[in-house]
């Protein structure tokens, strides 16, 4: 049997019940895998990996090494919630790398999106591989591979994988979760005790807020976008009915602002709001005109450096949900 399709006659898991009885079946299997050896898991924080690390943390306990690489580009808070919900609440063996200045130097003055991209990719790969390098007696890798990376790819995650490492960095893969649409790993997730803004959470780009800080990132304008971001996931999130994805843009582009009679230099940021079902398309997302006015005046109030902000009411095609 193909061990990466996905069988007809598999229920679509919708229940805590169902999730429970998976997770069960997914601990034992995990167990007669790995024996008493090492696992090593890149959390990133995102739902896949963290519904990964919290099932195998339930299989395995601190057989499990998690490695969170805060490179700099993640959004506000993400970094502590990691700490907080691995280390503190599920006593995770966790290695917290704190590699921003690497990022951002390597970073510093480049503009050309793919190039920024490519950056990101790599440098990752080489933290990983540093702490991988660390660790004696690791042979397998886990990964929060999903269905959809399946039938999307060849079974390879585009964005968090690790399959980047060198030869002999080649471990047996542990993927748990890889016969599972999103919705089942959500509700896995739910089931195994990960807080709703983890397992809810919106797509997030592999490069992070590097894409929304479009052209050179420098560290003033990365940090305004990572405050503005976190405003307007407050604020849209209050709807009762949340789109799709939603976030701020703050292109490397200077706007004119006035203050105390004197003109200067600001940044715009901008408000994206959009619906999708695949993000093959998608649709800009209304607004209730209030709301965009108290996040424009937060964002001016509490966002050093914005002087303007846009709501960016452009659909997919041609607009790109991302900026870059
Ligand atoms: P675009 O901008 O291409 O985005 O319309 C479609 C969806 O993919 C996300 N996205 C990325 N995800 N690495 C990722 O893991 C990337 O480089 C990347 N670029 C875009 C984007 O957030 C949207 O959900």
């Amino acid at each position: 049997m193909d061990s990466n399709k996905r069988p007809d006659d598999m229920v679509r898991i919708t229940t805590k019940e169902a999730a429970e009885a998976f997770i069960d079946e997914q601990v034992k299997a995990v167990r007669e895998q790995v024996g008493d050896k090492k696992v090593l898991l890149a959390l990133s924080g995102g739902v896949d990996s963290s519904v990964v690390a919290a099932l195998l943390i339930k299989a395995i306990g601190k057989q499990l090494v998690c490695v969170h690489v805060n490179h700099g580009l993640l959004r506000k808070g993400e970094p502590e919630q990691v700490v907080e919900v691995f280390r503190n609440q599920m006593d995770a063996n966790l290695v917290y790398v704190d590699a921003v200045d690497r990022f951002l130097d390597k970073l510093a003055g480049v503009d050309d999106p793919e190039t920024k991209r490519k950056i990101i990719g790599a440098e990752f790969i080489r933290v990983f591989e540093e702490e991988a390098r660390k660790l004696d007696g690791v042979e397998f890798l886990a990964q929060g591979t999903i269905y959809p990376d399946i039938l999307e790819s060849d079974g390879v995650k585009a964005h968090h994988n690790v399959g980047g490492l060198p030869e002999d960095l080649q471990f047996e893969l542990v993927e748990p979760v890889k016969l599972l649409y999103k919705d089942e790993v959500r509700v896995v997730g739910e089931a195994l005790g990960l807080p709703d803004s983890m397992v809810y959470r919106q797509p997030f780009p592999g490069p992070g807020l590097g894409v929304r800080c479009t052209g050179a990132i420098t560290r003033d304008r990365l940090e305004a976008v990572r405050e503005a971001d976190a405003i307007v996931r407050e604020e849209i999130g209050k709807l009762e009915k949340t789109p799709w994805q939603y976030f701020v843009a703050i292109p490397d582009l200077k706007s004119t602002g006035i203050k105390d009679g004197k003109r200067y230099m600001g940044w715009a940021a901008i408000i994206r709001a959009i619906n999708t079902v695949d993000a093959v398309t998608a649709q800009s997302v209304e607004i209730p005109f209030d709301m965009l006015c108290r996040m424009r005046d937060r964002i001016i109030a509490e966002v050093p450096g914005v002087n303007r902000v846009l709501w960016d009411i452009s659909d997919k095609p041609v607009s790109t949900i991302e900026w870059e």
